[in-house]
């Protein structure tokens, strides 16, 4: 057996020249990396691109180990390079507003700039000048994600965004390639930390949703326009990606249903708790075998049971259903700069390894080429919310409606009208059945004489 190797001096002064020596002080020295750098460029200089800036500065020393070269900033791409202020030890000659040209003189280049354009065409260009691409861009992804891929396989490059689904937590790569070897069937998301939080305030300090709303714009999770987040669009985007890794087809972000958390009211999150659920913004993306692949954004009560109800404030989750895995759960922080930024850099470090070791990372896996499905094949269930007059015969009216659209019954609930006298509160829930014959159901209900209104109809999701 050979002797272990001395530590290094723990106290001494490191060469600075020498990533090794910087990296893990005190522990074993790491052998000194190639000399050729690989060049970085960011585009984008918002609390993700800063931090990232700051853990590339940082972290200098431990990525070049891990890369195996140096990772050399070249530029940081920004609107306004007069602008101020910039994140302390910056070097401002760095700064420049041509992402494009940018973009074409380094060997990774970091997209964090948001939205379509000039995002778009700044990771065309990087493609075109041999670069391998990091974006944390799922606006851009979910409606071009099948023109940047190919891009980039013509390019023979790498393009990677772990970080463009729920920030810090790991859960493209366990897609791409942990479970590769499996047949994922589900996968059920919290994504959205900004209505996991806007929720956790109403069900947990009694908010009403434009309170709650006001509450995350203070905290810097919501925008002063918070409608990306709160209607869903967000999610929806996330969606996409994930079925599209999930099930080895292309799924855009238009084939996904979507159903933000605006009509959510304060009586819907007391219903929810009164009958021992809570209610999320779910991402759901399920496979119905060889037919197609269901995407879907909507709110739904998920039992307090269910590992997905615990996730609380701005925090986000992932549940993957696979057949040889069994049921897998991710969490941490989907948003913020500093996670954030931990995806983005993980992601630098795997294709800079890659451009020092001459190889590639997956590119896009579409065999399958599934269709999306319309929503209204889904099988969800249903807590549906009436006030209804309280007279003999009105219950089995309701069951007739209900089950004329061949729906069965799970549950049903009848308490004293808060509505006033001869009303009542009645609360149906349904055993599983098509999203388009609940639908019906309750288009129905709404027109039944006994019904004076439905006051409430959530999907009932985890059980
Ligand atoms: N606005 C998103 C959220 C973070 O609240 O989760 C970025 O995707």
């Amino acid at each position: 057996m050979s002797q272990a190797a001395a530590p290094s001096d723990p106290v001494g002064p490191a060469d600075p020249a020498d990533p090794a020596a910087l990296a893990g002080r005190g522990r074993p020295a790491a052998p000194a990396p190639p000399a050729a750098p690989v060049k970085v460029a960011v585009l984008g200089l918002g609390t993700v691109g800063g931090e990232v800036v700051r853990l590339l500065a940082e972290s200098a020393g431990d990525l070049a180990c891990r890369v195996g070269a140096p990772l050399e900033l070249v530029g940081v791409a920004v609107k306004d390079p007069a602008a101020r202020p910039r994140p302390a030890g910056l070097d401002r000659a760095l700064l420049t507003d041509d992402a494009i040209g940018l973009a074409g003189r380094a060997d990774v280049v970091v997209e964090l700039i948001g939205g379509i354009e000039p995002a778009r065409g700044a990771i065309l260009a990087a493609f075109a000048a041999g670069a391998s691409v990091v974006t944390a861009n799922k606006a851009l992804l979910a409606a071009h994600g099948p023109e940047l891929y190919e891009a980039a396989r013509r390019a023979g490059v790498d393009l990677y965004f772990e970080a463009a689904v729920a920030g810090a937590i790991p859960i493209l790569r366990p897609l791409r390639e942990s479970l590769a070897g499996d047949t994922v069937t589900r996968v059920l998301g919290i994504v959205n930390g900004t209505t996991n939080y806007v929720l956790d305030q109403m069900t947990s300090n009694g908010l009403d949703l434009a309170a709650a709303v006001r509450q995350a714009q203070k905290l810097g999770y919501a925008e002063a326009d918070p409608s990306a987040d709160v209607d869903g669009h967000d999610a929806a985007a996330k969606a996409a990606i994930l079925a599209s890794l999930a099930f080895h087809t292309r799924i855009p972000a238009a084939g996904v249903y979507r159903q933000g958390i605006g009509a959510v009211t304060a009586a819907d999150v007391a219903a929810a708790r009164a009958t021992g659920h809570v209610i999320k913004l779910l991402a759901i993306v399920e496979r119905r075998e060889s037919r197609g692949v269901i995407a879907r954004v909507h709110p739904a009560l998920v039992p307090l049971a269910h590992p997905l109800a615990a996730v609380r404030g701005a925090f986000n989750a992932v549940y993957v259903e696979a057949e040889a895995a069994g049921e897998l759960m991710f969490y941490g922080r989907g948003a913020g700069g500093l996670p954030t930024a931990s995806a983005v850099v993980g992601d630098i470090v795997t294709v800079a390894r890659h451009k020092v070791g001459g190889t590639l990372g997956p590119g896009e896996s579409t065999y399958l080429s599934l269709p999306a499905l319309p929503v209204a094949e889904a099988l969800t269930r249903l807590q549906i919310r009436l006030v209804v007059r309280d007279e003999p015969g009105v219950l089995a009216a309701v069951a007739e409606v209900i089950a004329g659209h061949g729906v069965s019954i799970e549950a049903v609930r009848q308490t004293p009208g808060s509505h006033g006298a001869g009303l009542a509160d009645l609360t149906v829930v349904t055993h599983q059945a098509a999203e388009g014959a609940l639908q019906a159901t309750v288009g129905a209900l709404a027109g039944l004489d006994a019904v004076a209104q439905v006051a409430g109809a959530i999907r009932v999701e985890g059980e």
